[in-house]
């Protein structure tokens, strides 16, 4: 396939994706906005129709809460093609919205989209009206997520951190109960093959937390304590302090001077917490299970994600060498899963397929921190999945087998994003 016709088949998925103001990650089996899905997406538009891109945000932000809580799904209209629906979390909202968050990456898509913004009057505008809120955002993360100010931020359910089924939630889900969970019907293995999806056991967990913090009226001041499963994971705080640098940045050139004060110290005191998660016996970033104290031994993507953050220049050029290392068991750079690990399953969601999301955001941070030697590799395989195995939700890392759902929108996404931020298209 042609460079150009790879741009164009991507802005068609995208636009088939597109509901006006926002889109779905794909027909069917995610028929709702995803916050992190919408905040990748929109550097995507960002190539093609910046004021696109600028709505997506705007309509993702429109939805937090009065807390400061950006949730991680927006049921924008009725769609009972997905499980579990608006009645299941009973958030009370309107639109209704699912109760937990996900990944903040909407402050690194601001920043990034408005530094190379060409109208810059629209971009500043933008960027003015959405900082407030997504510093909110960050700071009811440390408020309600770190409430011994430890300064890393602990999610309390698996999907908060995007990667719903890894490896590294086992030990620590083999504790959330089961009993009391209302009957169910899955939505989700009508529309994709069950094979490549969480299994039933799992599924019934995340409906007991689900339950759970419905229970607690979903009282962010209550959640986290009462929580069974409190995971630290260096990818999700990767991500978040990237975004207060970001933003912080961002705010200083704007003159929102608070903002860029608070995102700084943020970051910081992140960034030196972030030390307690490296693992030299992995040489790699690990999560930590915050109800037992344990630095987990589980080598997923979530601790090569960190390189995502401004982290230390040794750590990074570690983290470089671990992608190296991982090339030698697999076809298709970043496994989510080390595929040497018994744990490994190539064509299961977030235990061993490779998702161009996480590969761009390593690629991103690898590249900042000047540590390029793996990047041409991660954007090449990247590449070459799209073109062997079309636009899939996730790929088998050694055989390329396009997984889970097709037609999907952050993929798109990420090879417009990739093919003009690497210079393969003019
Ligand atoms: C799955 C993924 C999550 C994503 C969502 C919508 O739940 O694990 O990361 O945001 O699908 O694409």
């Amino acid at each position: 396939m042609q460079r150009h016709e790879m741009i164009d088949h991507a802005r068609l998925v995208m636009r088939d994706n597109d509901r006006g103001t926002y889109t779905v990650p794909t027909h069917g089996l995610y028929p709702f906005q995803w916050n992190w899905d919408s905040a990748l997406s929109a550097l995507g538009f960002s190539h093609f129709d910046e004021a696109r891109a600028w709505q997506e945000l705007t309509t993702l932000m429109a939805h937090q809460w009065a807390d400061g809580m950006v949730p991680h799904i927006i049921f924008h209209r009725p769609d009972d093609g997905y499980f579990p629906g608006p009645e299941v979390w009973g958030t009370g909202h309107t639109p209704p919205t699912s109760g937990i968050t996900q990944p903040a990456v909407a402050g690194f898509a601001v920043a990034r989209i408005h530094a190379r913004a060409h109208d810059k009057v629209l971009a500043d505008e933008q960027a003015r009206a959405l900082l407030p809120k997504i510093h909110a955002w960050h700071q009811w993360f440390y408020r309600c997520r770190d409430p011994q100010g430890t300064g890393l931020v602990a999610v309390l359910h698996p999907w908060e951190t995007g990667r719903d089924n890894s490896v590294d939630w086992d030990a620590a889900f083999e504790r959330v109960p089961t009993e009391g969970v209302a009957p169910f019907t899955r939505r989700d293995t009508t529309h994709a093959n069950p094979a490549h999806r969480p299994t039933d056991d799992q599924y019934k967990r995340y409906i007991w937390l689900v339950q759970t913090f419905r229970a607690l009226g979903w009282d962010n001041s209550k959640l986290h304590d009462a929580s069974p499963f409190q995971m630290v994971d260096p990818g999700f705080n990767a991500i978040l302090i990237r975004s207060c640098n970001d933003i912080a940045d961002l705010a200083e050139r704007l003159g929102l001077d608070d903002i860029a004060v608070q995102s700084r110290d943020m970051a910081r005191r992140g960034l030196d917490a972030m030390e307690t998660l490296w693992n030299d016996r992995l040489g790699q970033y690990a999560c930590l299970d915050r109800t037992t104290g344990d630095l987990l031994d589980s080598p997923s993507i979530g601790g090569i994600l960190a390189a995502f953050a401004p982290i230390p220049k040794a750590r990074a050029a570690a983290l470089s060498q671990r992608v190296e290392v991982l090339s030698h068991s697999c076809n298709y750079l970043v496994p989510s899963h080390d595929p040497t690990s018994p744990d490994f399953e190539g064509l299961r969601y977030w235990r061993g397929p490779v998702w161009l999301i996480v590969n761009f955001m390593i690629a991103d941070g690898l590249e900042q921190a000047g540590e390029t030697a793996m990047v041409p590799r991660i954007v090449g395989d990247c590449l070459a999945l799209i073109e062997d195995s079309g636009f899939a939700e996730y790929h088998d890392p050694i055989t390329a087998e396009p997984c889970g759902g097709a037609h999907f929108t952050w993929t798109a996404a990420m090879v417009i994003e990739l093919l003009y931020a690497h210079g393969l298209v003019v």
